[in-house]
């Protein structure tokens, strides 16, 4: 595992930005696992920029991302779908159905799952993995104690992932209490995985997959046996290690 670090948020942007950037000049065709959430928010507006300069393109990508909510509508405010378009697909130049998330109104979540994973396995697998991590150390919405073996999978949230993430819904009542996400097995998968965290609130989180050991009790653990990831972290995240 690589660290690098950076002095703030921007900086973080930038050089996760300029990451996918070189990730895209090697292989246009590139498979992109994407994330939401707050952290990688501002690397989306980097790769909205280095497209509008001219710097990259999408038009031979394609992307998956590693969760959604589960009975949250495609185009619900707080859905993951949604914050794709507005963060991304709707300003870069991906063609028509080279976006892919899990369909959160599925009625049959246990075979929605299957077939995300057939999906993402005859694309030829995620060449590179864009993950933040939560302050338990869940990836994706792998929460402590979910199996390293697990492929996508349907997971009820933990008390803990909802509060965290009840700041961008009315209420902690309005935040969903399932999600369907790539598995930790689905996320080992992938050639190259980037990790962002930002923010003192991560410091906890990024110490312990620093220096700890590798326990499902700590999701992002996991990472310490693959052969190429990298982490890019900024000062406030960096501060206990
Ligand atoms: C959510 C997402 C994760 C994300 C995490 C951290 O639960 N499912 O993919 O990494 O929260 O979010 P944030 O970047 O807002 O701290």
């Amino acid at each position: 595992m690589r660290l690098l670090a950076a002095a703030d948020y921007q900086e973080m942007s930038r050089m996760a930005g300029e990451f996918l950037k070189d990730q895209l000049k090697t292989n246009s065709r590139s498979v992109l696992g994407l994330a939401t959430g707050g952290t990688v928010k501002g690397v989306y507006s980097e790769l909205v920029k280095l497209y509008s300069e001219g710097q990259l393109s999408f038009s031979h990508a394609a992307s998956f991302n590693l969760d959604e909510y589960y009975g949250m509508e495609k185009n619900d405010v707080n859905s993951y779908f949604r914050y794709m378009k507005e963060h991304l697909f709707h300003h870069v130049d991906f063609l028509p159905g080279s976006n892919h998330l899990p369909d959160g109104m599925a009625a049959d979540p246990i075979h929605e799952c299957s077939r995300y994973e057939e999906m993402i396995e005859k694309a030829g697998g995620v060449d590179l993995q864009l993950l933040g991590i939560g302050e338990n150390g869940h990836i994706g919405f792998n929460e402590p104690g979910t199996s390293f073996q697990e492929r996508t999978h349907l997971v009820t949230l933990t008390d803990s992932t909802k509060k965290a993430n009840a700041r961008y819904f009315k209420s902690l009542e309005d935040v969903p209490g399932q999600a369907i996400t790539m598995g930790i097995g689905t996320i080992m998968k992938s050639r190259s995985i980037l990790l962002l965290a930002s923010g003192a609130k991560k410091a906890e989180a990024i110490e312990r997959l620093w220096n700890g050991e590798v326990t499902e009790d700590f999701p992002a653990s996991v990472l310490k046996r693959h052969p190429n990831v990298t982490v890019i972290a900024d000062e406030e995240a960096l501060m206990l290690i």
